[in-house]
């Protein structure tokens, strides 16, 4: 095994330790006879968090795996991801480069410009462009362009997101001393919900763990595809146990209404857990919808993971 990839494998290591699991109370949840906790993968770095993280991680051996020390990836201007990727290039000493969705200008928000801080070089490109992200002509004409590059689709979602999402699962194995019934994630390009299907269809003790997705996006049934995708690549033969919600994106990728704002601040004060409305503030909320909808079934124990995102919150301020 190369030198710097034993060294990479280290500070991975020695960096991120498993996140806590926090449990919540609430009237409602007594009122249904429910157990909810909070996996706090926002704690796991304060700037590469959450799952972020989790998605990043084995993209970054596997392109160290390969001698390659750049890394190329998509988001738009406020993109958690990118921010993340940024973070991750400046600890562990890779080239990054964003192709950014929108104008130059927002280099100056707070994301992107502490993206370029920690050294990634942004490339914006129009909205008409950023739509042939995922075309095979397009990604070979990019890998030309940065023969250096390993390339890592929109929100880190490969198949190598799924076995970093999948020792989330094993943490949670180890850190919960009853059966886990639910867990519950916030959805935009589906890294994390196929990796947590795939974490839970492991092995038979924890077969009966149900994965649902929420997605925070308008007109989202395609993502079942693309999970779905996903989970062939990790060799995970047609899972049955996962769901994801459509009904809950609000009007639209963040759109946050006056409802939205105030149950995020509710949220916050009542289990000192602080959220943003694009995602995990999103999926808080749908999972309050849903168990007053008795989506849940009496007794069940859920896990809902925080996925971070927090840095999402000052570009929202400035927009
Ligand atoms: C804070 C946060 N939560 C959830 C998600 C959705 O995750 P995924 O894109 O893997 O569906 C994202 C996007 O990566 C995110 O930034």
């Amino acid at each position: 095994m190369p030198k710097s990839l034993i060294q990479l494998q280290k500070q991975l290591q020695s960096l991120i330790s498993p996140s806590p699991l926090q449990v919540i109370n609430h009237p409602l949840f007594v009122e249904k006879n429910l157990t909810v906790s909070v996996k706090r993968d926002d704690l796991l770095h304060p700037h590469i968090s959450g799952n972020k993280w989790r998605k990043l991680k084995f993209n970054l051996i596997e392109a160290r795996k390969h001698g390659i020390n750049h890394i190329l990836s998509f988001g738009g201007a406020y993109s958690n991801h990118i921010h993340a990727l940024a973070a991750a290039g400046h600890h562990f000493g890779f080239k990054t480069s964003a192709i950014i969705r929108g104008e130059p200008h927002y280099a100056n928000n707070p994301t992107l410009k502490q993206a370029k801080k920690w050294g990634m070089q942004l490339h914006f490109v129009s909205r008409k462009e950023y739509r042939k992200r995922h075309e095979a002509e397009y990604l070979q004409a990019l890998q030309d362009s940065y023969s250096d590059a390993f390339i890592v689709p929109e929100g880190g979602s490969n198949a190598f997101a799924i076995p970093g999402v999948s020792e989330l699962c094993s943490e949670l194995k180890v850190q919960c001393n009853k059966r886990i019934d639910h867990v519950v994630t916030a959805t935009g390009s589906g890294g994390t919900l196929a990796g947590l299907i795939a974490g839970f269809s492991n092995d038979q003790q924890a077969v009966t763990t149900k994965i649902t997705g929420i997605a925070v996006l308008k007109q989202a049934d395609y993502l079942v595809e693309e999970v779905n995708n996903l989970l062939q690549q990790a060799n995970i033969k047609e899972p049955t146990h996962w769901q994801l919600q459509t009904q809950f994106h609000g009007g639209g990728y963040a759109k946050v209404s006056p409802l939205l704002s105030e149950f995020c601040l509710q949220f916050e004060q009542q289990t000192q857990i602080p959220v943003e409305p694009i995602y995990t503030g999103k999926m808080f909320y749908a999972l309050f919808e849903l168990i007053k909808q008795d989506y849940f079934s009496t007794g069940d124990n859920i896990i809902a993971l925080h996925t971070g995102g927090l840095q999402g919150l000052q570009g929202l301020a400035s927009r």
